[in-house]
C-alpha cells in the first residue's frame, strides 16, 4: 500500500489487514513502536476538523513523528497555488501528508506529484479514515460484520455514504441506504460500484427494519452549509427512537460527528448510544495509527 486515497482502492485483505493492525495499536498504546521515528508528516486540512485533526497529530506523534499543520489560510495553496506544485514542494521535505480538502482529484494529483505516502482526510468523494473506524467499532461491538446488516440513514451521495457503499463491496455485508429521492446515488455511480448487497430507498424505516448497524451522518456537508433548501428534504429521516423500532435487538448506531441533534438524530439516541459513538470517534486514532504504520518508509 502506498497510498490511502479511499475505500474504493482498497480490497478486502488490505481492509482487514489494517483493522488487525489498529486492535493491535490499540492494546499497544502507550508502547508504540516508533515508526515515524524522525519523520515529518504535513496535515493540509481546507476544511474544518476537530476528530481528524486532533487524532492524526496525536498519531504521527505517538508514532515518533512530527506533525505538521497547514490550513489553507497557512500556505499559498489559499492564494491559488496549484496542487501539483505544493506536492513537489513538500514532497521534497517532509515524509507523508494527510489531506482534507474537497476535490477527490487534488489528492490524487497530491500523491502522483508529491512521491510520498498521502492519506485522504476527507473530501467531497470519501472519507477512508472514518470507515476504517466505523468497521473497527462494528467488530469491537458486534464481532464483525458477518451476515449483519448495516443501514445508512441521510444523504445518500455524501462522501460517508459513497465509503460505506465501497466498504459494503468489498466485505459483502448487506447495506440499505435510506435517502431523500433528490440525494440518491447517481446511477453511473451504482453501475461502477455494481453491488447486489447495497440497496437504495427512500423510506428510511424500511432500510432501518432489522439493521445491527444504523449509521448516520450531517444533512449538510462542509461546503454545502447555503444550501438550506436541501435539508427540508430530510423530513422523516431523523434517526430516532420511533425509526429504531424495528430495527434488530442490540443494534448499535454510530455517527461520525459532528452531530445536529433534532436533524438527522435525536438527542435522547444520541446520548442512549454515546458510549459506541464516542468509541467510534476514539478508534479514528487507533485506526489511522495503522495506516500511517502500514504507509512509513
Ligand atoms: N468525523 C470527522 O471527520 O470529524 P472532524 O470533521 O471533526 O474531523
Ligand atoms: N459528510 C460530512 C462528514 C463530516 C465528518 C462532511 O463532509 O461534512
Amino acid at each position: 500500500m502506498n497510498h490511502l486515497l479511499s475505500i474504493e482502492q482498497l480490497g478486502a485483505g488490505e481492509i482487514t489487514g489494517l483493522l488487525d493492525s489498529a486492535e493491535y495499536l490499540k492494546r499497544q498504546r502507550g508502547r508504540d513502536a516508533r515508526k515515524l521515528e524522525g519523520k515529518t508528516w504535513a496535515l493540509i486540512f481546507t476544511k474544518s476538523s476537530t476528530r481528524t485533526r486532533v487524532s492524526f497529530e496525536v498519531g504521527i506523534r505517538e508514532l515518533g513523528g512530527f506533525p505538521m499543520f497547514l490550513s489553507k489560510n497557512d500556505i499559498q495553496l489559499g492564494r491559488g497555488e496549484p496542487i501539483k506544485d505544493t506536492a513537489r514542494v513538500l514532497g521534497r521535505m517532509v515524509h507523508g501528508a494527510v489531506i482534507r480538502t474537497f476535490a477527490q482529484q487534488d489528492v490524487a494529483d497530491f500523491a502522483e506529484f508529491s512521491g510520498i505516502p498521502t492519506i485522504n482526510a476527507l473530501t467531497d468523494d470519501e472519507h477512508p479514515c472514518q470507515i476504517l473506524a466505523d468497521l473497527l467499532t462494528i467488530r469491537e461491538k458486534l464481532g464483525g460484520w458477518q451476515d449483519r446488516k448495516v443501514a445508512f440513514v441521510g444523504d445518500g451521495f455524501s462522501n460517508m455514504t459513497r465509503s460505506w457503499m465501497w466498504a459494503a463491496k468489498r466485505l459483502g455485508f448487506e447495506l440499505a441506504v435510506a435517502s431523500p429521492a433528490s440525494c440518491q446515488p447517481a446511477a453511473d455511480f451504482l453501475t461502477s460500484l455494481d453491488a447486489p448487497n447495497v440497496s437504495i430507498t427512500a423510506d428510511p424505516a424500511e432500510a432501518v427494519k432489522d439493521a445491527h448497524v444504523i449509521n448516520t451522518d450531517v444533512w449538510l456537508s462542509m461546503g454545502q452549509e447555503d444550501q438550506m433548501d436541501k435539508e427540508l428534504e430530510f423530513a422523516g429521516f431523523e434517526v430516532n427512537a420511533g425509526l429504531l423500532a424495528n430495527a434488530a435487538p442490540g443494534h448499535i448506531v454510530l455517527h461520525c460527528l459532528p452531530a445536529y441533534r433534532g436533524k438527522e438524530i435525536s438527542a435522547d439516541v444520541l446520548e442512549l448510544h454515546a458510549n459506541t459513538i464516542f468509541q467510534q470517534a476514539e478508534n479514528r486514532l487507533h485506526a489511522q495509527k495503522a495506516v500511517l504504520v502500514a504507509l512509513a518508509r
